[in-house]
């Protein structure tokens, strides 16, 4: 039997950066005042065919479907943003006296995509959304909560990309002028489904994207409104000494966009997190209009982006006491030493599998334990263990009364 494909087993240490990666984030989004929010792995497949939109990838060509015993089409969730606005709807919390809504998720999403470098099957999203303000402050807290993950986390040679994507009436006129211009380029099979289908998620091309250059820039077809809304942004993030790339091919895979979006890319051109304003979606989703933001970063990939600049997020796996029973009583006596110890709040572990003293201690070198303790007949009749302090290459008596003191003296050393 095999793990399906796309997929990873988490284990030992990069199960632990996974936990600590959750912490540092969870951290940073509370100084934000952002409030968890958990909402089931899969959904009714319709909820993401009218956010995310039929024609995008994610719905079109990889999402997860099945239909239960009811013959309900059911999706795995391919990512949050569109579950959260179905929550906030069905649980009424849109009220205005709730609003702001300040959201956040940790959890798996499905797509069905070739498995590739950054790319899986099932992954781990991080995300916030922000319901309720329609402002340059809120657009501008968002980008600030991401670039903050990131500095957390020691992440610092990355580029932010930004784009304020047209809307309403515009998109139109822009769409019948990008595929006029389009016409005359040579795209590839995708892309000439997409001219019909959905022409702007052709920018998004990675195969084709390097022709695209010298077309039309949507930010023309902007209003003036919306040109100086785009503008003061960038100087509201520009002040905050964020610095942004504008990049009017930055298009998003996922129709519910209705302004400025951005992504965030490390060093190799990997992208951490996408997002931006959603402001039609409460609305398209059965509720009164409520303008909206938000972003997801793919944690696996903060995970890579981490490795490759070798930093560490999880502390040294280490024991602060391994405990080593060498008779029948001292087994008895072990497991009122090791409530002890954890109780008192230091990492401790007992010789499970009977090993003989000279495998358990290459095991507990291998655990990196800083003592071992060492218990037989014997000290139990003089009430004493016997300690070896790992790291002082030393062999210690100490009472029974005096072992948390003595391990805790040797956690500050
Ligand atoms: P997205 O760009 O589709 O946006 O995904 C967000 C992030 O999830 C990506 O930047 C990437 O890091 C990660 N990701 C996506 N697909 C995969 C994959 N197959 N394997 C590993 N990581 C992946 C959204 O999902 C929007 N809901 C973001 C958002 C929230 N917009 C507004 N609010």
């Amino acid at each position: 039997m095999q793990k399906p494909r796309g997929t990873e087993d988490l284990f030992e240490l990069k199960a632990r950066d996974f936990f600590a990666l959750e912490m540092i984030i969870r951290h940073v989004v509370d100084l934000y005042n952002y409030k968890e929010i958990r909402t089931p792995i899969f959904e009714m497949a319709e909820l993401f065919k009218k956010s995310a939109g039929v024609n995008t990838d994610v719905v079109a060509k990889e999402m997860y479907i099945f239909n239960d015993k009811k013959n309900r089409e059911f999706a795995l969730r391919p990512e949050g943003t569109a579950p959260v606005v179905r929550a906030v709807l069905e649980n009424k919390l849109y009220i205005e006296e709730k609003l702001p809504l300040k959201l956040f998720y940790f959890g798996q999403m499905f797509r069905y995509e070739r498995p590739q470098n950054g790319r899986k099957r099932q992954f781990y999203q991080f995300g916030v959304e922000l319901i309720g303000p329609d402002s340059i402050e809120a657009d501008t807290e968002i980008l600030c909560l991401a670039v903050n993950v990131l500095n957390s986390l020691g992440l610092q040679n990355y580029k932010v990309y930004i784009n304020y994507l047209v809307i309403k009436e515009a998109r139109e006129k822009y769409i019948l002028d990008l595929k006029k211009q389009l016409s005359n380029l040579k795209l590839c099979d995708d892309c000439n489904l997409r001219i019909i289908s959905n022409p702007l998620r052709i920018l998004d091309c990675k195969i084709d994207q390097h022709k695209f250059n010298d077309l039309i820039n949507m930010k023309e077809y902007l209003t003036n409104e919306q040109k100086q809304y785009y503008l003061n942004l960038i100087k509201s993030l520009n002040n905050l000494e964020i610095k942004v790339i504008e990049d009017n091919l930055l298009v998003r895979g996922l129709d519910y966009y209705t302004g400025f979006v951005f992504e965030i890319k490390d060093e190799n051109g990997i992208t951490l997190v996408g997002g931006g304003r959603y402001n039609n979606l409460v609305g398209e989703l059965g509720g009164n209009n409520l303008p909206a933001c938000g972003f997801a970063f793919g944690v696996e990939r903060l995970i890579t982006a981490l490795e490759n600049k070798k930093i560490s997020i999880s502390q040294l796996a280490y024991l602060d006491a391994y405990i080593l029973a060498i008779s029948e009583r001292a087994k008895t006596f072990s497991s009122i030493l090791l409530l002890m110890l954890r109780s008192a709040g230091f990492r401790t572990d007992y010789n499970f599998m009977n090993k003989n003293i000279k495998s358990a201690f290459k095991y507990s070198e291998k655990l990196n334990a800083k003592n071992i303790i060492i218990i037989g007949d014997k000290e139990l009749n003089e009430g004493i263990v016997i300690i070896k302090e790992q790291d002082k290459k030393n062999e210690i008596k100490v009472k029974f009364e005096e072992i948390v003191t003595h391990i805790s003296r040797s956690g500050e050393k």
